[in-house]
Formats: C-alpha cells, structure tokens, sequence
C-alpha cells in the first residue's frame, strides 16, 4: 500500500509536497477505523516506515494527574511517566507548543529513554481545548529536522484528530 522505506528521494526533493501527500495518505488509512489506540498505533507506524532517519515515533498520553503516560509507539522500550514540565515531552504537553530540537542533549531536562536519541520533534495534540497527549519524534541525526518537517508532523496531527473518536 505504501512505499519501502528504501526510496526517500521524494522526502529529500520536496520535503512540503512529501508531507501533502503523507496527510492524504494517512487520512486514507485512519478513515477504517476512529478507535483512538487503532489509529495511535497507525500514525506512529505510518511515521516510522515513511520518514526516513527516525529512532522512535509515538505517543505520550495526559494521564490527568500532570503526567503523560507512554502509549502506541514504534521503536526501542522507552520511559513509562513523564512528568509535565519535564523533559521535551513534559515541557510540551505543559505549554501546549510544538518543540523542535536540534541537539536533544542541550534540552535542559531532556529524558534520555534511547541513548541514540540526537535531535526530536514533540506536538502536543489538543481536544476540546485540553491536552491529550503528544506525539514524540526522535532521530538519531543531530539538527535533522527543519520547519517543514515540524508542519509536516502538525498536520499528521490534525490529520489524527480530525479521524479519531475521542469519547
Ligand atoms: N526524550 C523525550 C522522552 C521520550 S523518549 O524520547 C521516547 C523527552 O525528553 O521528553
């Protein structure tokens, strides 16, 4: 259904018109189902296999007591709790602000669940006006994303929301 994850050339060449047609693609796969875990365990998967240099993809769920609590993710075993305000994840979910990182071991706080982990991308996902959670990108490149990566991942959020059943 999708490309190998062998043939980036498209990402590299248009970074702007790769994610346009990831958002299309993406709402093609989440309009099966809006089971929110589904389509978490979906998104972190279709991220993982479509972008290339990644380490880890996935969420981050508002446990309602200022903690997130891991959810759907692909990649290596990571941290259970994070309390909001800590670590990029924590400080997102906290300001309800994207974060791009280039150097993750500058982030003050940072939480080092993979030891790889060089650059990252953290977007908070809004419902209703509250934090849900976030969706986590890690890579093991340091300064590998730019802007375009960073509204590329906003709109697979939007994307995510718009699909989901959230009740
Ligand atoms: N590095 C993140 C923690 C989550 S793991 O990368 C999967 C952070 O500082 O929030």
């Amino acid at each position: 259904m999708f490309q190998s994850d062998s043939n980036f050339d498209d990402y590299y060449q248009d970074k702007q018109n790769y994610y346009r047609l990831l958002s299309e693609q993406l709402k093609q796969l989440l309009s099966i189902e809006g089971n929110a875990v589904t389509n978490m365990a979906q998104v972190s998967a279709f991220i993982f296999q479509m972008i290339p240099e990644l380490n880890w993809s996935g969420f981050y769920l508002n446990r309602g007591d200022d903690t997130l609590l891991l959810g759907p993710y692909q990649g290596r075993v990571a941290c259970v709790h994070i309390p909001f305000g800590r670590g990029v994840c924590g400080t997102v979910a906290k300001n309800r602000t994207s974060l791009r990182i280039d150097n993750v071991h500058e982030f003050d706080g940072h939480i080092a669940c993979d030891a790889a982990s060089n650059a990252e991308i953290v977007v908070p996902i809004i419902i209703n006006n509250d934090i849900y959670g976030v969706l986590d990108i890690d890579s093991p490149v340091q300064d590998r994303f730019d802007d375009d990566d960073l509204r590329g991942f906003e709109k697979l959020v939007e994307v995510f929301i718009e699909s989901t059943s959230f009740e």
